[in-house]
């Protein structure tokens, strides 16, 4: 395993009654693009608001850089490269996709903003509707365009919510091509929550499964695919899990 980007240490969250984090830890390696999956209200979500300040842990810590940034708020962890998308799809309707871009606050001149969001565009495949206006795009392309948005920032780390729901095979490998693309060349390192397991198998060199707050399981794609905990607690059969260590590359 690389050396850590992100480090969750024994994090608690309640909310009310409701004990959502339940002593959670892991580690995401730099450069790796890693995938948390686990049944609907295990947490996934709860813990990207955790890492980025939207919430703070009632206990634990997070370390990001080697830097304890717990509790930090959402603009900070921003300006330090933590950038992330919302499952219920955010994008500014009655703006153009270039300037959805644009709100995306960072610290560069103008002109160098511009020329970054129309690369960003073309490296997410949406050059052509740099002046569309954003309500009219496709339910995809407003997915493409708020995945795009995470890219204004610079980012070392992106966290992914649900990006691949619901659109078509040929969007999500636009995407997931994009996300290979810029680790390789950006060194940007992924975490990735989907239910769409063909993705995550796919895409992932690891994977973090969690269950009731907690991570249950960490290994290879072909190993989480395999582990029998996994296949009860998250799969309820194994048909589920049918095929899918067949399509990693
Ligand atoms: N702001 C909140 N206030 C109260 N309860 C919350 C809040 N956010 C999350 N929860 C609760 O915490 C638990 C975890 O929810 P969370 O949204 O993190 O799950 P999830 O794994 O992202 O699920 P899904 O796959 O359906 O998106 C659930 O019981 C949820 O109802
Ligand atoms: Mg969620």
């Amino acid at each position: 395993m690389p050396e850590p980007l992100l480090v969750v240490r024994d994090v608690e969250k309640h909310f009310g009654g409701v004990h959502a984090i339940q002593g959670c830890s892991f580690e995401v390696g730099a450069k790796t693009i890693t995938g948390l999956v686990g049944p609907n209200g295990c947490g996934k979500t709860t813990m990207f608001n955790l890492i980025t300040g939207t919430f703070r842990p009632d206990s634990g810590a997070v370390i990001y850089a080697g830097r304890d940034v717990t509790g930090l708020r959402p603009h900070v962890m921003a300006q330090l490269g933590v950038a992330r998308t919302y499952q219920l799809t955010r994008v500014f309707k009655s703006m153009s996709v270039l300037q959805n871009l644009l709100t995306v606050p960072f610290d560069q001149s103008s002109g160098e903003r511009k020329q970054w969001a129309v690369e960003v565009l073309a490296a997410v495949g949406l050059a052509e509707e740099a002046d569309a206006t954003a309500g009219d795009l496709s339910f995809g392309d407003q997915k493409l365009l708020e995945f795009a948005r995470v890219f204004m920032l610079h980012p070392k780390l992106v966290l992914l919510d649900e990006i691949f729901a619901g659109i078509s095979p040929a969007l999500q490998e636009r995407q997931m091509r994009v996300i290979r693309d810029f680790r390789a060349r950006l060194g940007v390192t992924f975490l990735v929550v989907d239910h769409t397991m063909r993705v995550i198998m796919n895409l992932c060199q690891e994977v973090l499964v969690m269950n009731h707050g907690q991570i249950l399981a960490q290994g290879a794609p072909a190993e989480i695919s395999r582990n029998d905990r996994v296949i009860e607690a998250y799969l309820g059969n194994r048909s589920a899990m049918k095929g899918v260590d067949h399509h990693r590359d």
